[in-house]
């Protein structure tokens, strides 16, 4: 019973990689346990980002180790190039980092799929190959790790599976080629270069948790993306392939629900999306790119603009209902600094009715959710620069008073308030 969860509450980017981060003093290890290179979770360290994307954000702490779980798939090379620009700041991941043998592959090969069939525009995905990864995985024709272990059978998968995919998309061998960057054996060299690297690291991970669960290790489960982009409880298809709720956590790692002591959701103090679909309460015109500015509101995985709106208690208690969630944290509360007044969302204008929505109780669909209007609670804003307050009795009352209404809407108490990018930016006392 030694498993802590963070999970995202809203369309990704909520600050997961700082908070995971700033948990992990208190963690011996820190597992990923779905969705994969379209994930990019940022820290700060020394003053400056590090941007991670598959390694788990507890890795600037020496004594944490760190886990890649069988839910999350896998770009083996994106991961070789992490772990050198790690290296590259001092920071060893000798002894610290085990990858389930059962964590399926997105390749290069996923990548251009992704790309020739146009899926990326649709839905406005990170081009990652992230969908045919798991779409591979779930159809059954996938490469795993434990492929990398064993290089000649490797070569034989993976020219099959070019070659699948290659027509699966209608494209002729030059176009797949140039989608893909380069020529299979071009491809095919550089995975088997990156399974000798991470050959000796690759396990039976869900064992090893387990195990380390028995003896009483204190291991932090970090989801990546958020509630609204889960692949069945999203705004699907607008969503990614993964289950990035409370599930994931049992399936991604293999491990039971009792052994998940407390789930901690991580929102922001407004919203944002990166990507098509729908979002009710996003800003227009000026404010959504003046406030897109002073948030610095680009994605960390392809600098896209994010886009920017209103905090969604509506959606926001929904993905805590799912999830279980005990505790919220709530980032970036200072960028919300000067703006007058400050709104949230709390129930919605239902369209076939005409009538509004209980506050907080959605019948969620995401055609209604394209077509509902969201209707907001007003607060009065602040002046103050809130990063330099480390507790509750710091924060100016009006900024006290919208967490206690944004937590009071949510419907789970808040226990700590993130008021800058660095770890020691936090006030910790709850309302
Ligand atoms: P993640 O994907 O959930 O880990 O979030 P991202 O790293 O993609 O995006 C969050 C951004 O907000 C990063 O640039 C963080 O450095 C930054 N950030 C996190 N918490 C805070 C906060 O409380 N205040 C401010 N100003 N920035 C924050
Ligand atoms: P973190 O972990 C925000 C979005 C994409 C797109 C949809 C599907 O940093 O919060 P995909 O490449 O997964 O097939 O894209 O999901 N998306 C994210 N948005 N944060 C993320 O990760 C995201 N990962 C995927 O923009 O709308
Ligand atoms: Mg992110």
């Amino acid at each position: 019973m030694s498993i802590r969860v963070i999970l995202g509450c809203q369309w990704g980017d909520e600050g997961k990689g700082k908070i995971v981060d700033l948990l992990a003093q208190e963690s011996d290890w820190v597992a990923r346990f779905q969705g994969g290179a379209n994930a990019g979770h940022t820290m700060i360290r020394e003053g400056r980002p590090v941007v991670l994307h598959l390694v788990p954000s507890g890795i600037l702490h020496p004594a944490v180790r760190c886990a890649i779980g069988n839910g999350v798939v896998l770009d083996a090379q994106a991961l070789v190039e992490e772990i050198r620009y790690l290296q590259g700041m001092g920071i060893s991941l000798e002894g610290r980092l085990r990858i389930s043998a059962c964590a399926h592959l997105a390749t290069p090969i996923h990548r251009a799929y992704e790309a020739l069939t146009a899926v990326d525009r649709a839905i406005g995905t990170t081009g990652r190959g992230i969908g045919p990864a798991y779409a591979d995985k779930v159809i059954r024709r996938g490469l795993r790790a434990e492929d990398l272990l064993a290089p000649a059978r490797f070569r034989d998968r993976l020219a099959s599976l070019w070659e699948t995919l290659r027509r699966a998309c209608g494209a002729d061998e030059q176009a797949f080629d140039a989608a893909v960057g380069d020529d299979f054996g071009a491809v095919a060299a550089r995975l088997e270069e990156a399974g000798v690297l991470l050959g000796p690291w690759i396990c039976d991970l869900t064992d090893l948790l387990l195990s380390e669960d028995d003896r009483g290790a204190r291991i932090l489960a970090e989801g990546a993306q958020g509630a609204w982009l889960d692949i069945d409880h999203g705004t699907y298809p607008f969503v990614t392939s993964s289950n990035t709720t409370i599930g994931g956590v049992c399936t991604g790692l293999g491990v039971p629900p009792q052994r998940i002591r407390r789930v901690i959701g991580v929102v922001k103090a407004y919203a944002t999306r990166v990507g098509l679909g729908p979002f009710p309460t996003e800003f227009s015109g000026q404010m959504a790119v003046a406030f897109r500015e002073r948030a610095g509101e680009f994605g960390a995985t392809t600098r896209r603009p994010r886009r920017c709106g209103w905090y969604d208690a509506v959606l926001a208690r929904r993905s805590c209902r799912i999830n279980g969630v005990d505790e919220l944290i709530v980032t970036k509360l200072d960028i919300l600094r000067e703006i007058e007044p400050v709104k949230l969302a709390n129930a919605y204008r239902m369209p076939e009715t005409e009538a509004d929505s209980a506050p907080g109780v959605i019948r969620f669909s995401t055609r209604e959710l394209e077509r509902s209007v969201p209707k907001y609670r007003e607060f009065a804003g602040w002046q103050d620069d809130l990063s330099a307050c480390r507790s509750w009795e710091a924060l100016p009352a009006a900024a006290r008073h919208y967490l206690e209404g944004l937590a009071e809407e949510t419907g789970v108490p808040v226990g700590a308030v993130s008021v800058g990018p660095a770890r020691h930016e936090i006030v910790k006392s709850s309302p």
